[in-house]
């Protein structure tokens, strides 16, 4: 049994089995490892693979070269060359299986390539071959820049491969290769490999993706076991995933992350997305088929008595974060390490904040053109009052109309009520301009409206039509057009039946 830690005084201690260790970045996956490499049974070995800049597992075990089986072969040298080209190399595939012979190196190939350039060749093939060309000469440089080593020993209990310098795809090409050669050679190994993510991606057909799928479903019966870990299991092989039976998480800001990470689990956990978000610092829920248990995970260097004591909540993690600092205050690489760490965590938060600013902006710049069109009705309406002498300032202005049988009964809201009824001749008059004159911009000339309030037998002179609509028109329940009046067509007109 692996120990990790404790849970409420209890010591937490797993199988050896394909694990998953998966959390937020800074929340202890790395610190989790390293505890575990400390407590692997007698005839076990472990290599860890510590792929990130900054290191995460420097003094974890011995330092072993990079290995990398400098052979090849067409199919694992087209993925490798797709996945850092982003391009699709399926018409150069052939010429790709023609350059490699069973078992050449890469520098072999590359010079391949170069003679057939040299050769008389078809123009469509030159062109395939330049692309292979240019990318197998990126590919051998980037081989030259760094030592590589093409034995893979273990000669120590726990071993450290550091990669985390090398170009992406020697980091690709040595995980491809170690996972490849300890499955071919080994037995009873741990292999841990971080940001699994992009070594196993979904989406993508990697060199390491296919090893690491063989060695996760032939693996155990050589006693080859491995532990994987990544910020989140979102984007990681299916397949993969299907095959680990121990999770180990941590905490989880983001709901949505959260609930992905619980999905991916191959067995019932019982957890909500709450417990893992709400997990402190070096605080794992450990999952195995037999349910889960939030563990404080106990880091080299931590007494059993104070791990037991932060599990029961009776020292903080904080505490512990202090005292190991303490311990390692000459370690420089450390303090640089947490440093840069935690600019990168900065800087990515200050990235996010950017992003939703600009969200924010765009959002309001859209408001503040609705906005626009409204103030200009606004001051157009103001105009208006002003200019009809109903208003000096932007007062809105309500003219409410009740209709009972023939009575009208006009109300100038928060100035004055007007009450006008069919038997005077106001009345008759607004009855038929409320109801029955049109309402386009030129308005109505006077005459129509004589027109309509004969219609309905209300004979009213000429003179005194016109003289009530100036009138009207001061007051501001009319306005001046070319043609005659109209009603404002921003004001109001409630007509209510009375009964
Ligand atoms: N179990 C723990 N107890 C106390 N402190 C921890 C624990 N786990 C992590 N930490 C603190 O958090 C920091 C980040 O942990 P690390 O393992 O590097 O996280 P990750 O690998 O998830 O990014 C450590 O340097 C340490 O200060
Ligand atoms: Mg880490």
């Amino acid at each position: 049994m692996i120990h990790i830690g404790y849970s409420k005084g209890l010591s937490v201690d797993i199988s050896l089995l394909h694990t998953i260790v998966a959390a937020q970045t800074r929340y202890g996956k790395s610190t989790t490892i390293r505890t575990m490499m400390q407590h692997i049974p007698d005839n076990y070995k472990a290599l860890c693979l510590d792929v990130k800049d900054p290191r995460d597992f420097a003094g974890a075990g011995t330092e072993i070269p990079i290995f990398i089986e400098n052979k090849t072969d067409p199919l694992m040298l087209k993925q490798l060359l797709e996945q850092e080209s982003h391009l699709w190399l399926r018409r150069e595939f052939p010429e790709l299986i023609d350059l490699c012979k069973e078992g050449d190196t890469f520098e072999k190939v590359y010079e391949r390539v170069n003679k057939r350039m040299g050769e008389k060749v078809h123009p469509v093939v030159k062109d395939r071959l330049k692309v292979l060309q240019l990318l197998l000469r990126k590919l051998v440089e980037n081989m030259a820049t760094i030592e590589l080593s093409d034995t893979l020993e273990l000669s120590a209990k726990n071993n450290v491969m550091n990669l985390s310098k090398a170009p992406g795809e020697i980091k690709q090409l040595a995980v491809y290769s170690v996972v490849k050669r300890v499955l071919e050679q080994h037995e009873h190994v741990i292999l841990v490999i971080d940001e699994l993510p992009d070594f196993a991606p979904q989406q993508y057909r990697t060199p390491s993706k296919s090893m690491i799928g063989q060695a996760i479903r032939k693996g155990g019966a050589k006693g080859i076991w491995l532990w994987l870990s990544g910020q989140t299991m979102t984007g990681v092989d299916k397949q993969v995933l299907k095959q680990a039976m121990i999770w180990i998480l941590g905490h989880q800001r983001e709901i949505n992350e959260a609930k992905r990470t619980l999905d991916q689990i191959p067995f019932k956990t019982g957890l909500k997305v709450e417990d893992i978000m709400t997990l402190p610092v070096g605080h794992f829920v450990v999952c195995t088929d037999e349910g889960g248990y939030i563990t404080y995970v106990q880091p080299e260097g931590v007494k059993d008595e104070i791990a037991k004591k932060v599990s029961l909540g009776e020292v903080s993690v904080n505490e512990v974060v202090e005292m190991l600092k303490k311990g390692k205050k000459e370690d420089d690489d450390l303090i640089y390490k947490e440093k840069y760490e935690e600019e990168k965590r900065k800087r990515e938060e200050y990235e996010k904040t950017i992003t939703q600013l600009k969200d924010e902006k765009a959002t309001l710049e859209t408001e503040l053109k609705q906005l626009e069109a409204l103030k200009a009705f606004g001051a157009a309406l103001e105009n208006f009052l002003i200019e009809i002498g109903a208003a000096t300032s932007s007062q809105t202005t309500v003219i409410d109309l009740e209709h009972r049988d023939l009575v009208v009964n006009i109300h100038h809201e928060g100035e004055k009520e007007v009450k006008m009824s069919t038997s005077t001749k106001e009345g008759q008059m607004m009855y038929c301009i409320v109801n029955e004159m049109p309402s386009e911009d030129e308005g109505w000339a006077q005459i129509d409206l004589i027109k309509k309030l004969q219609e309905h037998g209300w004979n009213i002179k000429q003179s005194t039509v016109s003289v009530t609509l100036s009138k009207w028109a001061a007051e501001g329940y009319l306005i001046k057009t070319e043609r005659g009046y109209r009603l404002p067509t921003k004001v109001k007109f409630n007509i209510k039946k009375e009964n």
